[in-house]
C-alpha cells in the first residue's frame, strides 16, 4: 500500500484550474493549498507513525517556508508547530491556470510526543492561512477492537439542519468511538422533498441555473462537520455530484466526468465542490489489520448526472476503469500484506438491496429539459415510495452488453480478494447480507433488520386519487395547486399514496433492466464469508416532528482485526432507540 492515501492520478484533485475553472458559478474552497489531510479523508495515526502532508503551492514556492501547526481546537492541549522530516518531495505540477500552474509537495512531521487528540491542521504560507478541521486524529495505540459509527445519507439541505445537529451532538457524547464514516449524500442539491420538486420542475427553464451546493457544502465543511469530536470520512453519493449547464438547449452528450467539457457549458458540477469542500472522491487508509476503500460510486459521465436543479433522470451507481484499476491493485497489496479488507461504498453493485431484485439495473434515461414530467414522476417515484424498482442502486447504459458491465469487475475483485464487507448508504435501510463460500452474491438470502413502524400523516383519500388522476393526466401544475394548501408532509404522503395508486393500477411502463439470468451467467460466488450492510440515512426530508427521527439513524460497529463484527443500529429520536446486534461472525459459523 501506497503511503499517500490518495491515488497518483488523483493526487492534484482540488487543484483550481481542474475544478473553479471547469464550471462557471462560484466555488468555496474548504480544500485549497492542503490537499492532505483533509476534513473528509483524515489521517488516523499512532505516535509511530509520521504525519503524511501533501501541499499544493505555486510553481516555483519553496515549501520550506510553510509552518504546519496541529491546533486542539475541541480541548485545551493548544498547538503544536510541527517539525519537518527530511526534505520535501515534489509529486510533480499540475495543469496550467489562470493563477499559473501549482506544484504538489510532499512533507513528512515527526509526531511523537503529542498529546492523543484530535486536531485541526493549519498551514501558514506568506503570510496567509488555512486550516483543515478535524484532519489529524493520534491515538495512543490502535487495537483493532474499537467502535466507530457508520452511517449515510445526510443530504443537508437548508431545512434540515436539526437532523446533522441532533447526530453531531448524539455523537460527540460518545467517548469510545474512533472514527466516523458518512458513506456518501453529505449534501442534498437542494431536493428539500416532493413539494420542491414538483415546484423545481413547474419552474424549469434553461437559464439562469441556479445552485443549492455552495450554500449547502459550506455550511456542511465550514461550520456543521467541524463540530464534531471525532475524525469522519467522507465518500460521495448521487446527491453530491449532481450537475447544471448553462445551456439545456444546446447542451450535447460528450464523455466528460469531470474538468472541462468540451461541448458544454457548465453550470456546476457537485463533485467539484465535493474536492473543494472535504477531499478527495476516493482514499485509502488502514485501521490495525483492515484496509478500508473509500470509493465513489457516482462516476457517471457528466450528462448522464444532467438535471435542472436537483431533478435528476439517474442518480444510480457507476464506476470507471481508473478507479476499478486502483480498487483491484489495493485489494491486491491488501491480500498480499495478510489484511482485512473493507469497501466502502454509497450505492449496491449488486443492483436490488434487501434481497430483492437483486441483479437490477436501472437504464439509463437522457436528461431532456422540456420533458420534464417523465423525470419528474420517475424521481417523485423515488423520493415517495423507495420501491425497490424505483431505486437505482447502478445504471446500466442502452445497448451496453451487461458482460461488459463494470460491477461485473468490482464484485469478481471483490469476491477474488476476499472481501469482508462492503458498507453501504442510499437506502435508509438497515441489515446485512452475509453470503458464505460458494454463494452466488446474487443469492436473495437476507439477513433483515427492520425500521420501527412509520408514522405518516393521515391524509384525505379523496385528496390522494385526485393527486393520481392528475398525476395520470400529467398535468404538474393542477397537481401543485392543489397540494398548495396542504403542508410539506401531507403533500408528501399525498405524492407517495398518489404513486402508490397508480402503479397498483399499472399506470406506468416498467422501465427496468432485470437481468437476474444474466447476471447469474456472471456466476461471481463469494470464496470466503462476504457481507453486505446498508447504513441509515441520517436525515433527509422528514423533520417537522419527534416520532420522523425514528426513520434515521446511525449503526455502531464493534471491529475486531480492525474490522466490523457486529453493527448496532441506534436512532435519531430523543431516546436513541437501540435495535438488534448483528453478529457478522456468528453468520459466517
Ligand atoms: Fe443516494
Amino acid at each position: 500500500m501506497s503511503k499517500l492515501p490518495i491515488p497518483h492520478a488523483q493526487l492534484h484533485y482540488a487543484d483550481p484550474a481542474i475544478n473553479d475553472e471547469a464550471q462557471t458559478l462560484p466555488i468555496g474552497r474548504f480544500v485549497d493549498r492542503i490537499h492532505h489531510p483533509t476534513l473528509g479523508c483524515p489521517a488516523l495515526l499512532t505516535p509511530d507513525q509520521s504525519l503524511e502532508v501533501l501541499l499544493s503551492l505555486p510553481e516555483g514556492a519553496d515549501p520550506r517556508a510553510c509552518v504546519v501547526t496541529l491546533v486542539d481546537r475541541h480541548g485545551e492541549t493548544g498547538e503544536y508547530a510541527l517539525k519537518a522530516v527530511g526534505s520535501p518531495v515534489s509529486l510533480g505540477k499540475g495543469p496550467a491556470g489562470k493563477d499559473g500552474r501549482r506544484e504538489l509537495w510532499q512533507l513528512s512531521f515527526d509526531i511523537a510526543g503529542k498529546a492523543f487528540r484530535l486536531y485541526d491542521l493549519r498551514l501558514q504560507w506568506e503570510g496567509k492561512e488555512e486550516t483543515q478541521p478535524n484532519a489529524v486524529r493520534l491515538y495512543e495505540r490502535i487495537t483493532g477492537d474499537e467502535k466507530v459509527v457508520f452511517c449515510g445519507d445526510a443530504q443537508y439541505h437548508v431545512d434540515n439542519e436539526v437532523c446533522l445537529e441532533r447526530f453531531i451532538e448524539r455523537i460527540n457524547r460518545l467517548d469510545d468511538i474512533a472514527w466516523v464514516a458518512l458513506i456518501g449524500d453529505v449534501c442534498d442539491n437542494g431536493v428539500r422533498g416532493e413539494m420542491n420538486v414538483l415546484k423545481l420542475a413547474l419552474t424549469a427553464k434553461p437559464s439562469p441555473v441556479h445552485s443549492y451546493y455552495a450554500a449547502e457544502y459550506a455550511r456542511t465543511a465550514g461550520k456543521l462537520l467541524p463540530r464534531l469530536n471525532k475524525p469522519i470520512v467522507l465518500v460521495p453519493g448521487n446527491h453530491d455530484g449532481m450537475v447544471a449547464y448553462e445551456d439545456y438547449e444546446r447542451g450535447e452528450s460528450t464523455n466528460a466526468y469531470l474538468g472541462p467539457d468540451p461541448k458544454n457549458t457548465v453550470a456546476y458540477d457537485g463533485l467539484h465542490h465535493f474536492r473543494r469542500s472535504f477531499g478527495p472522491l476516493f482514499h485509502a487508509f488502514t485501521w490495525h489489520r483492515t484496509r478500508y476503500l473509500c470509493t465513489n460510486t457516482f462516476e457517471l459521465d457528466r450528462h448522464e448526472r444532467l438535471g435542472y436543479h436537483a431533478v435528476v433522470a439517474n442518480w444510480g451507481g457507476w464506476m470507471r476503469d481508473e478507479q476499478l484499476g486502483w480498487i483491484e491493485s489495493e485489494l491486491k497489496t491488501a491480500t498480499a500484506a495478510d489484511m482485512h479488507k473493507v469497501m466502502l461504498a454509497h450505492h449496491d453493485p449488486r443492483g436490488g438491496c434487501l434481497g430483492k431484485a437483486l441483479g437490477y439495473y436501472s437504464e439509463m434515461r437522457p436528461y431532456e429539459f422540456d420533458k420534464v414530467y417523465d423525470v419528474v414522476v420517475a424521481y417523485l417515484r423515488y423520493l415517495a415510495n423507495h420501491a425497490r424498482t424505483w431505486q437505482e442502486e447502478w445504471m446500466v447504459r442502452t445497448n451496453q452488453s451487461l458482460a461488459d458491465h463494470p460491477v461485473k469487475r468490482l464484485l469478481e475483485t471483490l469476491v477474488e480478494h476476499r472481501t469482508w464487507a462492503v458498507i453501504m448508504g442510499h437506502d435508509n435501510e438497515n441489515w446485512v447480507e452475509t453470503y458464505l463460500q460458494g454463494d452466488t452474491v446474487f443469492k436473495s438470502d437476507p439477513e433483515v433488520r427492520t425500521y420501527p413502524a412509520s408514522d405518516e400523516d393521515p391524509v384525505d383519500p379523496k385528496l390522494v386519487r385526485a393527486a393520481a388522476d392528475l398525476l395520470a393526466d400529467r398535468d404538474l401544475e393542477a397537481l401543485a395547486q392543489q397540494l398548495a394548501e396542504c403542508n410539506e408532509a401531507e403533500a408528501s404522503v399525498v405524492i407517495g399514496k398518489a404513486l402508490e395508486r397508480l402503479d397498483a393500477e399499472r399506470h406506468f411502463d416498467a422501465a427496468a433492466s432485470y437481468a437476474p439470468a444474466e447476471v447469474e451467467n456472471w456466476r461471481i460466488r463469494a470464496q470466503a464469508p462476504i457481507h453486505f450492510a446498508h447504513v441509515d440515512d441520517v436525515g433527509a426530508y422528514k423533520y417537522q416532528k419527534e416520532a420522523h427521527f425514528s426513520h434515521y439513524g446511525y449503526v455502531i460497529a464493534q471491529l475486531s482485526e480492525g474490522r466490523p463484527v457486529n453493527l448496532q443500529r441506534f436512532d435519531l429520536t430523543q431516546s436513541a432507540t437501540e435495535g438488534p446486534v448483528v453478529d457478522l461472525l456468528a453468520a459466517t459459523e
